[in-house]
């Protein structure tokens, strides 16, 4: 079987290296990969290839297609599928995993999701939609000042503002409703109430009418050690995680997730694909912060390293509506997936850094480093990007898990490189 994997992050390394794991695939494109992608070689013989063509380049994407016949392409970014890349491709007749741009709503629309879930009963924090600033900011004050405040449409992780009064509110407006800091994206704003809480990763594979929970995991948002700084797109996560037994998991997981498919059903909304909401355990129960169309990124890394289903099986069982019939097999063991980024991140990162030490982490049991913002240029490895590499590792406990990865980690080398170094702590603390 030909696949094609769309996107050239993390994710994409991550999900790349588990289907090459599949017997059943016999070619294995990613478009446009990185590094990493163009090291992985298939269990069925032969090296993965990255094609260039961005992830967002529908038309050269389609042609590619069209020539090559995929059996199946696989989309990883939230960004491809905002633009209707799955709706593109079935149109002809090219099978497709991802939701299409009706259900990736879900998160090209934030006020589309709130709304959602005032519908159908799903629990969230206490909101409203503005595109009027002193409304806005009458409804901010009414909750005290402290909110969430965030822009309706995709902005690369950084669209949400948190106030902790109406001074931090009034400037969060001016800035998103106002200034249009993300143009169109925040033409309207989503206000929410502050939750306060553990925030946890719920994700879930969807066949149009059956979900399928993963375990639990963590990110960690913030850029510095004890969740300090700004916010990030994940620099670091460790599945599974403590606060929660798998039953209580799973319980989160449906209170959320069974109101979520009936008001699918309901709407038309045929989701095929991965849908993970962000939720916050507060005091009393959980509650959906928003929802995300896509794997998380880091948290893919974490769970393919975990996973023992063969997943071309398990992303075909999504379009075929047969989820029901594949239960998810998961190894017992811990992982832990530490982000490097490189100097500037989480803004405007340095590039072009060479990378030292990957060949001698190759050889260590129990690791694996999933590329990010890498590029081969004259054999080497150079950065190329904010996040650059997720080092990843498993072992029986989390302890165990995490000193693996972090020894890893110290055997990396690049000018600038900065990580956290309290990955997974809460997790063995908590
Ligand atoms: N209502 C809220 N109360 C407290 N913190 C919040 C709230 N909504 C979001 N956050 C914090 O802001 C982060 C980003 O918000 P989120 O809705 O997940 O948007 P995005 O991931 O698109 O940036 C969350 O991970 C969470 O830490
Ligand atoms: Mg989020």
């Amino acid at each position: 079987m030909k696949l094609l994997v769309i996107g050239g992050g993390g994710r994409e390394h991550a999900l790349v290296w588990k289907l090459a794991q599949s017997p059943r695939v016999t070619h294995l494109w990613c478009a446009p990969g990185n590094a990493g992608t163009a090291r992985e070689t298939l269990a069925a013989g032969g090296t993965v290839e990255n094609v260039a063509i961005g992830a967002e380049d529908l038309p050269t994407l389609i042609s590619f297609a069209r020539k090559n016949r995929p059996d199946l392409t696989v989309v990883g970014p939230d960004g491809s599928l905002a633009l209707g890349i799955v709706d593109t491709f079935q149109a002809e007749g090219l099978r497709i995993w991802g939701p299409n741009q009706k259900a990736a709503q879900f998160e090209s629309s934030k006020a589309f999701s709130q709304d959602f879930m005032e519908r159908y009963g799903i629990p969230t924090a206490r909101s409203r939609t503005f595109s009027d600033p002193t409304e806005a900011r009458n409804f901010c004050a009414e909750l005290g000042g402290r909110c969430a405040l965030k822009a309706d449409g995709l902005a690369l992780g950084k669209g949400v503002i948190l106030s902790q009064n109406l001074d931090e509110a009034e400037a969060a407006i001016q800035q998103l409703l106002v200034q249009r800091a993300f143009g169109e994206a925040s033409r309207q704003i989503v206000v929410q109430e502050f939750l306060e809480g553990i925030e946890i990763s719920l994700h879930a594979l969807c066949d149009g009418s059956h979900v399928q929970i993963l375990p639990s995991s963590q990110d960690h948002k913030r850029i510095g050690d004890g969740d300090q700084g700004p916010n990030t797109g994940g620099m670091g996560t460790y599945s599974p995680t403590p606060f929660l037994s798998d039953v209580a998991w799973e319980q989160v997981g449906h209170t959320v997730l069974d109101p979520w498919i009936r008001g699918c059903a309901s709407e038309g909304i045929d989701f095929r694909g991965l849908i993970y909401p962000g939720v916050m355990l507060t005091s009393s129960g959980p509650r959906v912060l928003e929802f995300n169309a896509r794997w998380g990124d880091p948290e893919t890394q974490v769970y393919v390293t975990r996973l023992e289903n063969d997943m071309v099986d398990l992303l075909e069982a999504c379009l075929d509506g047969s989820l029901d019939r594949h239960p998810l097999r998961w190894s017992r063991q811990a992982s832990v997936c530490v982000v490097i980024a490189g100097a500037g991140y989480p803004g405007s990162a340095e590039r072009g850094k060479v990378i030292h030490g990957l060949d001698e982490i190759e050889r260590l049991p129990k690791v694996k480093v999933f590329h990010a913002g890498t590029v081969l240029k004259e054999g080497q490895v150079i950065t190329n990007g904010g996040r650059v590499l997720g080092v990843t590792a498993w072992d029986e406990t989390l302890t165990a898990a995490r000193d693996r990865a972090y020894a890893a980690v110290s055997r990396i080398c690049f000018d600038g490189m900065q990580f956290r170094h309290d990955i997974a702590v809460k997790g063995i603390i908590g």
